[in-house]
């Protein structure tokens, strides 16, 4: 079975979707394929892997659903559309892309309903029957987006994961909210979420958006909280760096490899050590037996 993979922090904006599509590419980068599933309704990560707001309406009027048809409670039966109905490509222009698939989120509205539907039985675990009944052994790596909310679809997404990364940004809410994840997991997540095996595992915490000048460790102190570190071991040591342009930034929608002149969108030397620090991670995850 493939290595399944969540970041996760209960506070919005941290650089989850970040995270998830920098170790995307990075894995993908190392020849091993990695499946994308994107639970998040907002739908930045898959856009930013390359599925246009185009693509999405002409697999819409194609009959693809994404990923809010395949958890519908309606779709059962011999008919139900699976997972393996509705993968796209990733729209790189980039060798890396040859490795990656997406379980996209066509229409925000769809998923959100599915984050309602909390009440219909079994509901909780409709993203780990979907997986289970899917075949993914041709993947190395599952990796699942959501949004920041503790909702249903994050519940989903947590009972269908094995592993956790948590992200934090170098803010006291950015802490406190990976401190939720922790406290959850740690308390009720295994017993509340249904067909656990194992308990949910966290492969660490990567700090994302730092301006470089502040010790991160240091705020749980700070703060009368444990620290992290107390616990949990760091995933890489090397923070991702605050972009500090829109210039800065990675060219989402292409690869971080592409071969763009620094002058455009990315700056050559934020490009590099941002590339440098996603193989790290994915260094890590090899190491961890993807
Ligand atoms: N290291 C960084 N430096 C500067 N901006 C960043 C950095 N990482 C992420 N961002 C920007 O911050 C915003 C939030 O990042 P991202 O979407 O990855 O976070 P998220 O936790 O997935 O957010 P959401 O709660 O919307 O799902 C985005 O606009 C992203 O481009
Ligand atoms: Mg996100």
């Amino acid at each position: 079975m493939a290595y399944r993979l969540l970041p996760a922090n209960n506070k919005g904006g941290v650089g989850r979707t970040t995270t998830a599509v920098g170790i995307t590419w990075a894995v993908a980068e190392t020849g091993r394929r990695v499946l994308y599933v994107e639970m998040d309704p907002q739908g930045d990560g898959d856009r930013r892997l390359g599925v246009t707001a185009e693509t999405k309406a002409q697999l819409l009027a194609a009959g693809n659903p994404g990923i809010a048809g395949v958890l519908d409670p309606q779709n059962k039966g011999d008919n139900a559309v699976g997972l393996a109905d509705i993968i796209v490509p990733c729209g790189w222009d980039d060798p890396t892309a040859q490795f990656i698939d997406i379980v996209p989120s066509l229409t925000q509205q769809d998923l959100e309903l599915r984050g309602m539907e909390s009440h219909v039985p079994g509901a909780v675990t409709r993203l780990k029957r979907a997986l289970r009944r899917f075949d993914d052994s041709k993947y190395h790596m599952v990796i699942i987006n959501t949004g920041s909310s503790g909702g249903h679809l994050y519940q989903m997404a947590l009972t269908a994961t094995d592993w956790v990364v948590l992200v934090v940004i170098p803010d006291v809410d950015g802490i406190k909210g990976a401190m939720r994840v922790v406290s959850y997991i740690a308390g009720d997540a295994n017993e509340e979420l249904p067909e656990r095996a194992d308990p949910v595992k966290f492969v660490g915490w990567t700090v994302n958006n730092s301006d470089g000048s502040g010790d991160h460790r240091a705020y749980g102190n700070e703060n009368d909280d444990e620290p992290l570190t107390s616990f949990i071991d760091p995933f890489t040591r090397q923070p991702i760096p605050q972009w500090l342009t829109m210039r800065h930034r990675p060219a989402w929608g292409s690869a971080m490899s592409a071969a763009l002149p620094p002058s455009q969108i990315v700056h050559a030397q934020t490009r590099a050590t941002v590339m440098k620090i996603y193989r790290a991670h994915a260094a890590e995850l090899v190491k961890a037996g993807i």
